[in-house]
């Protein structure tokens, strides 16, 4: 059952993927403009993204450090003001540094909740307005799998994806009688530089397109949480029901950790 409205036609709709300068984002920015869709990118690095438009006719780059409230925010105005609302925000950028409690570090907790939960606080906050006014619109959170338990190496980063699924599930109470669509993604492993930190194998590794088709399809079938690989998911999603003692030590035997 389509849980939103469902997209699945993107010539001329207008998409902003923030956290598109590598991985997941640029992927799904790929995705989006060859399937005709007005794609502006945002991202620090603005030299990758204008690396990335160089081949993308029409692609806008607005950079930006999304923890900086205000230049979410002038972003948002100059994309408004030239090319309208946007159809689709995908918060997509994000931060990760394996963290255990034996090596607590109050700076990387707070700068992966400035990053991985502030930022799209910041779209919401710039954006929402305007949807609501129109009745229209999509914002599509990116979360993980870590979402679902607690995982080792996951302290700093884990709770900020638990945060984003929760966020995602009261928006959508709050936004979808309003016309807005809203999702939550979770993927499993991708290649990327974020996981190219990763020490041990990841399970059903993918690539960044492979990723970026599972969220264009997930967001085109209007599903609220677009999980992937699902061959890896639905595993994951099952020991949410094991009881915690369970639970403890299949992870503990899983990882060795
Ligand atoms: N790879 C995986 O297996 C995996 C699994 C589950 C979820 N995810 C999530 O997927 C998202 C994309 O990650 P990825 O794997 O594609 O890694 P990635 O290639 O490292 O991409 C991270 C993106 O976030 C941007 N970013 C980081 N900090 C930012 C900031 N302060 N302001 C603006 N942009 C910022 C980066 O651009 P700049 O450095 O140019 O700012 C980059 O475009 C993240 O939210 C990650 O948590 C990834």
């Amino acid at each position: 059952m389509a849980l939103n409205p469902r997209i699945d036609t993107w010539a001329g709709r207008l998409a902003w993927i923030v956290g598109a300068s590598t991985g997941i984002g640029r992927a799904t920015a790929l995705a989006l403009h060859r399937r005709g869709a007005r794609v502006a990118v945002s991202a620090r690095d603005a030299d990758a993204l204008q690396r990335l438009a160089r081949g993308c006719p029409g692609m806008v780059v607005l950079p930006l450090d999304v923890s900086d409230r205000e230049a979410v925010a002038a972003a948002s105005r100059e994309l408004i003001a030239n090319q309208g609302l946007p159809d689709l925000a995908f918060a997509c950028a994000g931060h990760y540094l394996p963290q255990r409690a034996t090596a607590f570090s109050l700076a990387e907790m707070k700068r992966h909740m400035d990053i991985n939960y502030g930022g799209p606080l910041h779209l919401l906050d710039v954006l929402l307005p305007d949807m609501l006014a129109a009745g229209r619109g999509h914002l599509s959170l990116m979360g993980s799998v870590a979402a679902y338990r607690g995982l080792p190496q996951a302290l700093a980063y884990g709770p900020t994806k638990a945060a984003l699924n929760n966020l995602a599930e009261v928006l959508y109470l709050d936004l979808h009688e309003r016309g807005l669509g809203v999702s939550i993604v979770n993927p499993g492993f991708v290649q990327t530089p974020l996981t190219a930190q990763n020490r041990f194998p990841m399970p059903a590794l993918m690539t960044p397109e492979a990723a970026a088709e599972a969220i264009v399809g997930g967001w085109s079938a209007g599903r609220f949480e677009i999980h992937f690989p699902r061959r890896f998911t639905w595993g994951l999603k099952a020991l949410q029901h094991l009881p915690h003692g369970l639970y403890f030590a299949a992870v503990r035997r899983a990882t060795g950790l």
